[in-house]
């Protein structure tokens, strides 16, 4: 290998305690009890079974799992033998597994006979063509009873058969609930025979937001997009679930996230203007109109909705409901006076305790988003908390019933990894590691109090999900490291659980054609300060993974090429001239998966930075983020830039020596809708300077500020002042805003 001056690899040999360890369980998610005996049980022609201890659903089902996940089929009168028997007076959903000569599952009902069955699945093997199972003994039973995942099909709408598989995929998982989200601003997706428009034209958009909302200038896709399942439709989805032993939760949204039933039927809103169906993205002001005629308009829809959906729960929105419009009409503000209430957030509560209460004749109880809270929780509401942990804190403290989802850990439309390889997506980072920390009990709550969580759920949010292949990737494997936390009574530890996956789970993935995630599978890339530079490190879950490494000098003609070992690292010289661009790129020999690095190389590089304020945890993903040579992406992609929720902001750099600065850039990310937005003032000290050592930024309008100096420093202290709140009028308001800082080029 040449050593080019820029270039100096450090040989460390990391050690790394990779599980060989194979008496964990294949299952997931994994069982309460998994215990392996001597002997193997092959499986020549099948399994046999006595179908008369089946019912014909429960017979249907496992014959449908043993062809598609082995090609295998039951027969009656061979060996080895299926042998159930039904437990009396046990949880429900427990099973117990022992495989010895035959087979014997004992279960407590009819949906924990189909997870003896899915976790069966998983335990046949296939050995030179041969089938058969470790001798075991399996027990198990969930956690939670709450075990959701959710799909918006309104953002972009998906088909019987799409919904189907996505009901097969969480089937595999144990997962429960399939909370439905057909109804918001950008497409109405479900029959109502009282209400057609709502179909004919609340289904149908003319056009779609291309590129990310916060892109501008703003293009669309001018194409008609949009369907909505039919009633017979609906029902034949929900019995399909209802086999899986899931339960179908539908959401109908109101107040707000509204603006399709309102194109369709625009009496209902407050203004009574006609607007069409939106093809961007957001919260919109237009809600419905709080007046008596969309509350019976309202129900009249509900009448038909819990015709279709047996489940004991109906998802009434709630979120996302901005007041404006209420604030200025005349008719909702009768209603505010007539019953005596404060303001628009008591309005909100009236509105929800009214739907309630109408759902409570037909038997049927409210779900929630958290914001149900705001002006006072109706009676009888189970609280879904997303805006993190403290709305479902709060509601198990008034005695309400909550599932926990929140966007930290259970938002599959955020990014799962740091390339740029990764497709756009909305924002956030949830790693599958980050989800697999979820735990639905925050530290605050006392036993009684968290008997109120019934669970968590992950949300699917399809804004920028346009294809299934697409929400395959999205979903899974994240989908399988929340069942573990939903299903286990105690969870392996992480690398336990990625050694199950990667060992069985992706490959089962593979042969059902998956289109899952391979993110995981990267190596971490870390960067770390360093005297000359910046330290690159490669860090990888298999000790034996290699890398073919290449940097790319933008004034270079010749690349380097090198072959990287596990937690080897190499380091960037910062430059003594001009910025320069690098662009480095790795390449598994293992998987033959890509990622790359565009680093920006200036005088700051690899500069370690002082924090005089502390940045917010929650974006504050590595020390080395400000100086590391990569500017934060726009749009946000979660983990790139470091966030501060204090009103001032102070941090230090000390260079090597001193030196003359032209300017220094500080750039800024500008998220309205995520109440991140640009300072008032940037004022730079030239720490190394007595006088005139004080340089602050002109107009602060665009989201890279130039800072001109052109002094000779060694120390500069930032100061960054934001307005206290957000003002009136922008998402957010009253509100402390959100500075989301990434990266400081010196020049
Ligand atoms: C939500 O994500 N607006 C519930
Ligand atoms: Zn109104």
């Amino acid at each position: 290998m040449s050593k080019p001056l820029a270039l100096l690899i450090y040989i460390l040999i990391g050690f790394h305690c990779f599980l060989q360890n194979n008496t964990y369980s294949p299952i997931l998610p994994s069982p309460v009890v998994y215990k392996q005996t001597p002997g193997k049980l092959y499986l020549p022609q099948g399994l046999s079974i006595k179908s008369s201890q089946f019912s014909k659903e429960a017979l249907i089902q496992f014959k449908l799992l043993l062809s598609t996940f082995h090609s295998l089929d039951t027969k009656e009168a061979i060996r080895p033998l299926i042998r159930l028997r039904e437990l009396k007076n046990v949880p429900n959903g427990s099973y117990s597994i022992a495989i010895s000569d035959d087979i014997f599952i004992s279960y407590a009902s009819e949906s924990a006979l189909y997870y003896a069955m899915q976790s069966l699945m998983q335990l046949i093997q296939t050995e030179n063509d041969f089938k058969y199972i470790q001798n075991a003994f399996v027990q198990d039973y969930p956690k939670f009873e709450w075990r959701g995942l959710h799909l918006d099909v309104s953002r972009h709408f998906f088909s019987v058969e799409e919904v189907k598989r996505y009901l097969d995929l969480m089937a595999i998982y144990k997962f429960n609930k399939f909370h439905w989200h057909l109804t918001d601003d950008q497409g109405w997706r479900i029959e109502i025979k009282a209400f057609p428009k709502l179909t004919t034209i609340g289904a149908w958009r003319d056009s779609t937001l291309l590129n990310h909302y916060t892109t501008t200038p703003r293009s669309f896709k001018k194409e008609r997009h949009g369907g909505f399942y039919t009633q017979e439709e609906i029902k034949e989805v929900v019995a399909y679930a209802g086999k899986r032993h899931i339960t179908v939760i539908p959401e109908i949204e109101m107040p707000g996230h509204s603006r399709a039933a309102l194109a369709a039927y625009p009496e209902f809103s407050c203004t009574g203007i006609a607007q069409g169906v939106p093809g961007i993205w957001g919260v919109f002001e237009d809600v419905y109109c709080a007046k008596e005629e969309s509350l019976t308009f309202l129900k009249k829809v509900l009448d038909e909705v819990t015709e279709l959906f047996p489940g004991e729960y109906i998802h009434i929105g709630g979120d996302e409901a901005p007041k404006t419009q209420w604030n200025k009409c005349e008719q909702c503000q009768e209603v505010i006076k007539v019953n005596k209430l404060k303001d628009a957030h008591e309005l909100q509560s009236y509105f929800i305790t009214q739907i309630e209460k109408y759902l409570a004749t037909k038997n049927k109880r409210i779900i929630g988003w958290d914001e149900i809270l705001e002006g006072g929780l109706s009676p009888d509401a189970t609280v879904m908390s997303w805006r993190g942990f403290d709305g479902g804190i709060e509601a198990c403290k008034k005695e309400h019933y909550v599932i926990m989802s929140p966007g930290s850990h259970c938002y599959f439309d955020h990014y799962q990894g740091k390339t740029n390889n990764e497709p756009l997506a909305i924002g956030g980072f949830t790693s599958l590691e980050k989800v697999y920390q979820f735990n639905p009990i925050p530290k605050e709550l006392d036993a009684a109090h968290a008997n109120y969580i019934l669970g968590g759920q992950a949300n699917l949010w399809t804004e920028y999900i346009s294809t299934f292949k697409q929400l395959e990737y999205m979903a899974y494997p994240r989908a399988i490291a929340l069942s573990q936390t939903l299903w286990c009574t105690e969870k392996p530890d992480y690398e336990t659980f990625y050694s199950i996956l990667s060992n069985g789970h992706l490959k089962q993935l593979d042969l059902l054609h998956v289109n899952y995630s391979k993110t995981s599978q990267l190596a971490n890339i870390n960067t770390k300060t360093e005297k000359k530079g910046l330290r690159i490190e490669l860090e990888s879950k298999d000790q034996e993974e290699e890398f073919k490494a290449r940097i790319q000098y933008q004034n270079k003609l010749e690349d380097l090429d090198f072959i990287l070992k596990n937690k080897q690292h190499f380091i960037i010289e910062r430059t003594k001239n001009e910025t320069q661009k690098i662009k480095v790129s790795f390449t598994s020999s293992k998987t033959g998966l890509n990622s790359d690095l565009l680093i920006e190389n200036h005088k700051a590089l690899g500069i370690p930075v002082r924090y005089l304020t502390q940045p917010n945890q929650q974006y504050n993903h590595s020390p080395s983020i400000l100086t590391d040579g990569q500017r934060g992406s726009q749009p946000w992609r979660g983990h790139e830039w470091i966030g501060f929720d204090t009103n001032i902001i102070v941090f230090e750099i000390e260079l090597p020596k001193k030196i003359k600065i032209k300017h220094v850039d500080l750039s800024f990310l500008k998220s309205n809708g995520s109440w991140i937005y640009l300072p008032n003032e940037i004022k730079i000290e030239n720490c190394s300077k007595r006088r005139n050592n004080i340089f602050l930024s002109q107009k602060i309008d665009t989201e890279i500020i130039k800072v001109k100096m052109g002094q000779r420093s060694k120390k500069l202290r930032f100061q960054i002042q934001t307005n206290k709140l957000i003002p009136i009028g922008l998402p957010g308001n009253g509100h402390k805003p959100w500075t989301f800082i990434d990266e400081i080029v010196i020049h």
